[in-house]
């Protein structure tokens, strides 16, 4: 007799890095545990953490005391945390929720089917080890009408960013070997996927420390040539590692869209050298211009924190005028959190919560306005379109992403989830574009090709 499979819930915060792991988890307990998308039915309830900011931890916190109730309605049920903040707090989160069962860091993920077992045995598991050496990510299987994936290549992070916590919770950076992601995402494609995003804090110094070197860019080189791969993104990239050989990679690879997260953080020199960006807003100005002229058309978004350590309103002008210079066409933008064991946490000019609150709102106000202009100035093109499900606010809407990575909502056949569709742009919205579906255009329709594959109602996240 076979017996039902257990039920996996898996909540997850922060970067795309934590949803290419929570993935991965779920890949690894596969044998013994069905993901759910009802979290009351559980049997294995594990949230995956993200400790960038202090509200991402709070939010877990929260989260976590939320739970009580679930768990003394079934007290059979195993509740893990893993990621970010698991790593950072370790035994003081068993501590604080005398209810959770497990605790994992960035590394326990390969040893979740012991540890978990272990847990269901009634022991209360901590396992938040750094060891270096770890097996490379299983090759894994792509479900049928999968058109879209992300592939982590690196982990950790060397940079030491001085307000960040990554290189305290992910460990030393180290890149996977070039033949397991090439392997991977070959699979991916001869299974009918159309996009990848290749992952890691810093992408662009990829290789480093491998037995056989390779740049990022060669990587990308062996990716685009894999026959039926049509989009390949990636992030993020550090500015100071951006590489002429990854700019020209831009104009010459078919598949590599025309899309750039480069995080600037700040546009003052003094902030950033306070930040140990390794950049000056000069140099970020030349890459950008090199970015534009290698490829035309090339849309670039960032990351921005307001009110670091010391920021005047002079530095912060400064960020103004950056943004205005590289016409970012997208920013996401956040007032400095001090973290646990970082070098900004300790300096002594920290700036007062109501001036960052009112830099962010100037910054994202002038943000929006650039964003705006982006848009408009797509309005009355065609544009290929990868449609990715139904839109979130009006489910008879079809919701994609261009090449340079705008979202875009459009009325059209049910047949097209998963093709690239050729699509008019009729109208600029803040966040998002509508269009016009170009009738006979789409291609490479991958879940049409699979009977059975139903359009998922979708997640087509407008960040
Ligand atoms: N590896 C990426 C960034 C990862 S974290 C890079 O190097 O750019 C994502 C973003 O969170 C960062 O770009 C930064 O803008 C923001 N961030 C990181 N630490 C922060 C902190 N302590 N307070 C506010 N924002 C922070
Ligand atoms: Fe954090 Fe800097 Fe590493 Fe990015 S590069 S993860 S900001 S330390
Ligand atoms: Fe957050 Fe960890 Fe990613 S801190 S941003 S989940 S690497």
């Amino acid at each position: 007799m076979v017996w039902p499979k257990r039920k996996l819930y898996i909540r997850t915060f922060g970067c795309q890095m934590n949803v290419a792991d929570s993935e991965l988890m779920a890949q690894i307990l596969g044998e013994q545990y069905d993901l759910t998308a009802r979290a009351e039915d559980a049997d294995l309830f594990l949230i995956n953490t993200c400790a960038i900011r202090r509200k991402s931890e709070e939010k877990v916190k929260s989260l976590l005391g939320s739970l009580k109730p679930l768990k003394r309605a079934r007290p059979q049920l195993i509740l893990g945390v893993g990621g970010c903040v698991a790593q950072q707090e370790g035994e003081r989160l068993l501590a604080f929720a005398p209810h959770l069962n497990l605790v994992f860091g960035a590394k326990g993920i390969y040893r979740l089917p012991e540890l978990v077992d272990r847990a269901a045995r009634g022991e209360r598991v901590v396992d938040v080890a750094m060891e270096r050496d770890l097996p490379d990510l299983p090759h894994r299987t792509w479900s049928p009408g999968t058109f879209q994936t992300m592939v982590t290549i690196m982990r950790g992070c060397d940079n030491f960013c001085s307000f960040c916590v990554v290189p305290y919770v992910r460990g030393r950076e180290t890149s996977r070997e070039p033949g397991a992601i090439v392997d991977e995402v070959a699979a991916f494609a001869a299974a009918g996927g159309l996009e990848v995003t290749l992952l890691g804090q810093n992408v662009n110094s990829y290789g480093r420390g491998l037995p056989e070197p390779m740049t990022f860019p060669q990587l990308l080189r062996r990716l685009d040539a894999l026959p039926g791969l049509r989009r390949l993104r990636f992030a993020t990239s550090h500015p100071r590692d951006l590489s002429p050989e990854l700019v020209n990679a831009f104009g010459e690879l078919g598949s590599l869209c025309e899309h750039l997260h480069l995080p600037v953080q700040s546009g003052a020199n003094r902030i950033l050298q306070r930040m140990n960006r390794g950049y000056t807003r000069e140099h970020y100005l030349e890459k950008v211009a090199a970015l534009k002229g290698a490829c035309p058309g090339i849309a670039l978004s960032t990351d921005l924190i307001v009110g670091f350590p010391g920021e005047t309103e002079a530095d912060f002008l400064q960020t103004l005028d950056l943004m205005r210079e590289a016409g970012f066409d997208q920013a996401f933008s956040f007032k400095y959190s001090p973290r646990p064991q970082t070098r900004a946490a300790t300096f002594p000019d920290q700036v007062p919560e109501d001036v960052k609150a009112e830099r962010l709102a100037r910054l994202q106000a002038l943000q929006d306005e650039l964003t705006r202009k982006a848009h408009a100035r797509l309005v009355g093109r065609e544009q290929e379109v990868l449609v990715e499900g139904r839109s979130k606010r009006s489910p008879q809407e079809w919701c994609g992403r261009l090449r340079t990575n705008q979202v875009v909502n459009f009325i059209g056949p049910r047949e097209l989830l998963g093709s690239l569709a050729r699509v008019a742009i009729t109208e600029a919205h803040p966040h998002s574009l509508k269009g016009r579906w170009v009738e006979g255009s789409s291609t490479c329709n991958r879940a049409a090709e699979r009977p059975g594959t139903s359009p998922r109602e979708v997640s087509c996240s407008e960040r």
